[in-house]
C-alpha cells in the first residue's frame, strides 16, 4: 500500500529531536523555529514529559470515558488556575477540529441557531463545520458546503455589528492571532466590540486558540492581550507537546447535558499525563515568560533586518512578510542554514518555535536568516 499522496514533504527524515533542536537521519541538526506546526510547546524529548507518559504508559495508557479518570479532573483543575479560567469547564477531545466541532455544536444546542461568522483568511480545521467556517474553497468539499458561514472582514467593526444586529446568529469564531491566514491579529477594539455584540445579541463568541493558545504570544491565551473572556475556548496543538490531544473550555453559561457530546479516545489517561507534564514545564520553566520575553526580542530584531516587507506577531507567533515568494528562502533556511520555518500563503515565512527557544538560540536563528536574505 503507499500512502495517499496529501503533503507536498521536505526531503529531509527527522528522527530526533531534543529542546528546540532535531536531527535528520543523516546525522545533520536543525534549529527549530517550526516547533513541528506550533505543536512542540515545552520542547522535543523534555525528560519531565518522557518520564510522565513512560510510568502512565506502563500503568495504564486508556481506559474509557464510563469511568472516573482522576487525571481528566487534575487537569481541569490545574488548567482552569494556569489560564485564568477556574470558572469554565473542559471537554477533551483529540484535535482541534474536533474541538471546533464540538464548540459550534454547543453553541447550536444552547442558542437554537444555525448561524455561524467567521472571517476572512480564517482557518478552523478540515472536517465538517470547522472546513465550512475555514475561508479557503480549495479544502471545502461540496458536502461541507451548507450555507451556514457568513465571512467578515477581519478588525471590521461596523460590519461584523450589522451582522449580529440581525439575531440570527448562533456563533462567532474567531483565532486568537490568524495562523495559516498570515499573522494576522484581531485588534483589540475590534475584539471589545465583538464581545460586546455577541452578548447583546444572544450570539456565543468562541476563540480558537488552537494556534495562538497555550503561551506561545506571551500570555496564556492571546485574547488575554485584549481583556475580554470568550463564551468557549479551543485549545490543541501544543497542549500535549505531540500527544494528540485538544480541549474545549466551557463558560458557566452552558449546562452539561448527558450524551450530548462524546468520544472514544478523548482526555484518555497518557492524553491527560501528557497535558499534565506540559503544564508542569510551563510552570516550572515560566514558558508564558519566556516566549514575551524572547519573542519581544525576535520582533525587534526582525523589523530591524531590511528586505521584509512587514514583521508582524506577538511573543512567539510571529509572520515576517514579504513581497516575493518564500519558497526558495524556505528550502535555502532548511538546507543551508539548517533551520526549520513554517510559512502562510506563499509570501510569509511563519515562526512557531518551542516556547522554550533561548535568547542564544533567537540570535542564532537571525544570524542564519541574515546569511539567506
Ligand atoms: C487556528 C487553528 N484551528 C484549528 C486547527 C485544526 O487543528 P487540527 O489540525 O488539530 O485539527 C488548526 C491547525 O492548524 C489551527 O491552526
Amino acid at each position: 500500500m503507499n500512502l495517499f499522496d496529501v503533503y507536498p514533504l521536505f526531503d529531509v527524515n527527522i528522527v530526533k529531536g531534543k529542546g528546540c533542536h532535531v536531527w535528520d537521519d543523516q546525522g545533520n541538526e536543525y534549529l527549530d523555529l517550526y516547533g513541528g506546526h506550533a505543536v512542540i510547546s515545552i520542547g522535543h524529548a523534555h525528560p519531565h514529559y518522557v518520564e510522565s507518559i513512560s510510568r502512565q504508559v506502563a500503568t495504564l495508557g486508556f481506559y474509557s470515558n464510563s469511568v472516573i479518570n482522576k487525571l481528566q479532573q487534575q487537569l481541569a483543575e490545574r488548567l482552569g488556575k494556569a489560564c485564568g479560567y477556574d470558572d469554565y469547564s473542559l471537554f477533551l477531545i483529540n484535535s482541534g477540529a474536533e474541538a471546533n466541532e464540538n464548540a459550534l455544536k454547543l453553541a447550536s444546542f444552547h442558542t437554537g441557531r444555525t448561524r455561524v461568522i467567521s472571517f476572512s483568511k480564517a482557518f478552523h480545521g478540515r472536517t465538517s463545520l470547522a472546513v465550512e467556517a475555514t475561508d479557503n474553497p480549495k479544502i471545502i468539499a461540496p458536502i461541507n458546503a451548507n450555507g451556514h458561514i457568513t465571512y467578515l472582514p477581519l478588525n471590521d467593526i461596523e460590519a461584523m455589528q450589522k451582522e449580529l444586529a440581525k439575531g440570527d446568529v448562533c456563533a462567532v469564531i474567531i483565532e486568537g492571532i490568524q495562523g495559516v491566514g498570515g499573522i494576522k491579529i484581531p485588534t483589540t477594539e475590534f475584539l471589545q466590540a465583538l464581545r460586546e455584540a455577541c452578548t447583546q445579541y444572544g450570539t456565543i463568541l468562541i476563540l480558537d486558540e488552537i494556534q495562538s493558545g497555550y503561551g506561545r504570544t506571551g500570555k496564556f491565551f492571546a485574547h488575554q492581550h485584549s481583556g475580554i473572556r470568550p463564551d468557549i475556548i479551543t485549545v490543541a496543538k501544543g497542549i500535549g507537546n505531540g500527544f494528540p490531544m485538544a480541549g474545549v473550555l466551557i463558560s458557566p453559561l452552558f449546562q452539561p447535558v448527558y450524551g450530548q457530546l462524546g468520544t472514544t479516545f478523548g482526555g484518555n489517561h497518557l492524553a491527560c499525563s501528557a497535558a499534565l507534564a506540559v503544564l508542569d514545564v510551563f510552570e516550572q520553566e515560566h514558558l508564558v515568560e519566556n516566549a514575551a520575553r524572547v519573542g519581544t526580542f525576535l520582533l525587534e530584531e526582525l523589523k530591524k533586518i531590511k528586505g521584509i516587507k512587514e514583521v508582524r506577531g506577538k511573543g512567539l507567533m510571529i509572520g515576517l512578510e514579504f513581497d516575493e515568494p518564500i519558497k526558495e528562502l524556505r528550502l535555502r533556511l532548511l538546507h543551508e542554514q539548517h533551520v526549520f520555518t513554517g510559512a502562510s500563503g506563499t509570501n510569509v515565512l511563519r515562526l512557531l518555535p518551542p516556547l522554550c527557544l533561548s535568547m542564544e538560540e533567537a540570535k542564532e536563528f537571525i544570524n542564519r536568516l541574515n546569511k539567506v536574505l
